[in-house]
Order: C-alpha cells, then structure tokens, then sequence
C-alpha cells in the first residue's frame, strides 16, 4: 500500500476523484488544507479520512508556514502527496522535500498560463483549445516534468465558467489515473519529461 496525502484549499472536487476512484494499493491517509472552509475537509471528514488544517495566515513567512505543514504531511509516511486545488506558492524547501513524489494539477496547458485565472487568460488570448496539466512539481512554480494533459474545446460563446466546467471533467479523470500510474511504478522522470511506461491510447495528443 502506498500513502497518498492530499492537500486542498476549497471544495475538493479532484480529492474526492482520487478518492472515489478506489485505486488499488493507494491509501488515502490524510486530507490537509490551508483552509479551515474548505469544503472538502468536510467531506473528507465524512468519509473518515484524517483531515488536518493550518491556517497560513497565522504564520510570520511562507517558510515557517509550509515547515509547520511539512511536519504534518511527514506524520503520515507518504508516498505521494498531491496537490489537487491547493492554492499555495510553495517555497523550494517544500518542493525539494518531496521531489519526485509530489504532483499538481493545473487548469491550463502548461507552460501556457502558469498561476491565475487559467481560462480567463486563455480567452483574451483567443486560444481555440484549453485544458489541463498534471505534473511533478519543481520550485518553479507550474513548470516541473509534464505526466499527463486533457485538451478541450473553447466555443466562440465560451465563459471562463463554461471553460472550467469543461475542463474539470477531464482534470477528474487525468488525476486519478496520474496517481494510480506513479503507485505503480509507471512514471519514470527522465530530465524534464516523464515517461509512462503502460502505453494507453488516451496518452496520446489530441489529433486533428
Ligand atoms: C481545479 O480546477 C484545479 O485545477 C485548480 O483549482 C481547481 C480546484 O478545484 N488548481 P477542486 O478544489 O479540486 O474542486
């Protein structure tokens, strides 16, 4: 079994597709959170998954903040930690703990719109298509080794809601699937790129 944590700020929609997913050999040891509100604290909770916050607004730096939640995390032994709608820059010492076992998902198709407001970007910036990235995480944020990306449609009548809706459909998917492939052992990181070694058709690029 490998312990998977999982650190949210919100309502937790990719948390509960790992969890609901049921991997095999993936336990889900421990929801945390930045965020006392976070709805899926609550539903964690429900669930009887260790949920556990810190506010990080009680803390004096970003350091002292994310070594307070490293303490936590390590409680728990894991394997994986995954960010999944964890709204945090990290600092290098957080990023650098977890090398290689620590995953994002980001609403864009990095290295297009790192940070904020992904669809919103990407609809000023005219983009025919939008998506989703799912990756290892570097200290640069929203830049470490590619494991997997959903694509999708913008409409010429397209909101930035619309947009989301439609990507966090595929975020769903791609993110349980992510996380069942590195229990696994299928992700090999080989310089900036990963390497799935089960080849699936869905893997591959959106063809025209
Ligand atoms: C997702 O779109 C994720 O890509 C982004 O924030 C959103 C979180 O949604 N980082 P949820 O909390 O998983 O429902």
């Amino acid at each position: 079994m490998k312990n998977i944590v999982i650190l949210i700020s919100g309502r937790g929609s990719n948390m509960q597709a790992i969890v609901n997913a049921e991997i095999p050999n993936a336990r889900i040891a421990a929801v945390l959170s930045n965020n006392e509100n976070a709805a899926g604290l609550a539903w964690a909770t429900e669930r009887g998954i260790a949920t556990d916050c810190l506010n990080h607004k009680s803390f004096g730096s970003r350091l002292e903040f994310d070594q307070a939640m490293m303490r936590k995390i390590d409680a728990y032994h894991p394997d994986l930690v995954v960010l999944a709608g964890f709204m945090r820059i990290l600092t290098p010492e957080f990023c650098r703990r977890y090398e290689g076992r620590l995953i994002n998902i980001h609403p864009s198709l990095l290295p297009a719109f790192t940070g904020l407001h992904t669809h919103e970007r990407a609809l000023e910036a005219g983009c025919r298509i939008a998506g989703c990235t799912i990756h290892f995480v570097t200290p640069e944020l929203d830049c470490g080794p590619i494991i997997s990306q959903g694509v999708v449609p913008v409409y010429d009548n397209d909101t930035a809601d619309n947009i989301a809706a439609r990507v966090l459909e595929v975020e769903h998917r791609l993110l349980p699937q992510a996380v069942a492939d590195f229990v696994e052992g299928r992700l090999k990181i080989n310089g900036n790129r990963v390497i799935n070694l089960q080849h699936r058709p869905e893997n591959q690029p959106l063809l025209a």
